[in-house]
């Protein structure tokens, strides 16, 4: 009987200290105090049996309803729920953990990536100007050299809102912008945003994804220079001396276009699943810019040249971090976001 009495004032004690999840092991779990108190019922003489029996249960019901004031307090004070929440991180208990990592919050691994791709350019003296994710007719087609009717529109199926807008299928619809605002060259910026495109999904195909989009204009700028800085920043960013090289392509907006090819990261072109044995990944397009988007963008082609580029961040990580499928990069699932 003195053993009840002595767990009912460690109780006391403990319930101002520890919250329900502590409480409910230390007295109730396996190896509880009450547990055992419990057990113990079969050692009371039998005049006394009901009597302990009666106590130890008080006790539990009294552990058991400390839950329900730890959640009164919960809800009406400082840690208020979130109703919008997609998770249970309104809970306690077993999910603590998991819980309190995100009610802080984490950066998405794309979020990270474009930050270190960023921090990168801005080391070489780039600036940044983010992308729009509503943007209009003009800046996704004509200003970069699709006049209307243009077949090569069709290359970029976006959706398009009832009065007109569009969402960009790339970040090029920043290049009228940039060299508007960053003009008169030199210009050396990037133009990190978010792209859509009307697409069927699959593990290598999303319908929302980020490119980075670049622009580089001053006087006597070539392709030379375009080959060593893409090649420059990629090597910073896989931490790995690559080979590169390019190979036609066609944009509306460059002249000429290019497909940059890097060596594969991951077996240095001895041929590996990345790479679909070939040993090279096809990593953007880019080229010179055209004379007719330099002068759209107000600037004399006769007098500067530059170049452009435009890779898309969420194939690059996938590369980086080895991930299988595009997919996972928008799906919300914790288990794939906690590895990163
Ligand atoms: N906008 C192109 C795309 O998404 C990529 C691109 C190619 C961007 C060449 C450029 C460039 O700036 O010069 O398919």
């Amino acid at each position: 009987m003195n053993q009840i009495e002595d767990i009912q004032k460690e109780f006391q004690i403990d319930k101002e200290k520890l919250d329900y999840a502590d409480i409910k092991e230390k007295y109730l779990g396996k190896q509880g105090l009450l547990t055992i108190a419990l057990q113990e019922i079969r050692n009371i003489p039998d005049e006394q049996r009901a009597e302990y029996g009666k106590k130890v249960n008080d006790l539990k019901n009294e552990i058991l309803e400390t839950q329900n004031v730890e959640q009164q307090k919960t809800y009406s004070n400082k840690e208020r729920i979130d109703p919008t929440a997609p998770f249970d991180i309104n809970t306690k208990g077993e999910k603590r953990n998991r819980i309190s990592l995100i009610s802080k919050g984490a950066v998405h691994p794309i979020t990270k990536e474009v930050e270190t791709l960023v921090e990168i350019f801005k080391g070489m003296g780039f600036d940044v100007l983010e992308s729009r994710q509503i943007d209009d007719d003009y800046h996704m087609f004509e200003s970069v050299n699709f006049p209307k009717g243009h077949p090569a529109r069709d290359m970029y199926d976006t959706f398009l809102t009832e009065d007109g807008y569009v969402l960009p299928a790339h970040t090029s619809t920043m290049q009228n912008r940039a060299l508007k605002l960053f003009g008169p060259p030199p210009i050396a910026v990037v133009l990190p945003g978010r792209c859509f495109r009307n697409e069927a999904t699959d593990a290598g195909h999303e319908h929302t994804f980020h490119q980075i989009e670049g622009v580089y204009v001053d006087k006597d700028i070539s392709l030379g220079n375009m080959l060593a800085t893409i090649k420059t920043y990629l090597e910073a960013y896989l931490e790995k001396e690559l080979e590169v090289k390019v190979q036609p392509a066609y944009f509306p907006f460059t002249e000429p276009d290019c497909e940059f090819v890097i060596s594969c990261p991951f077996c240095d072109k001895a041929g590996c699943k990345t790479c679909g044995y070939s040993g090279w990944i096809e990593i953007m397009g880019c080229g010179m810019i055209h004379p007719n988007v330099l002068r759209e963008g107000g600037i004399d082609p006769d007098i500067y040249t530059g170049f452009a580029w435009g890779f898309g961040v969420d194939r690059l990580t996938m590369i980086k971090k080895g991930i299988k499928d595009i997919r996972h990069l928008r799906d919300s699932n914790l288990n794939f976001l906690e590895q990163f």
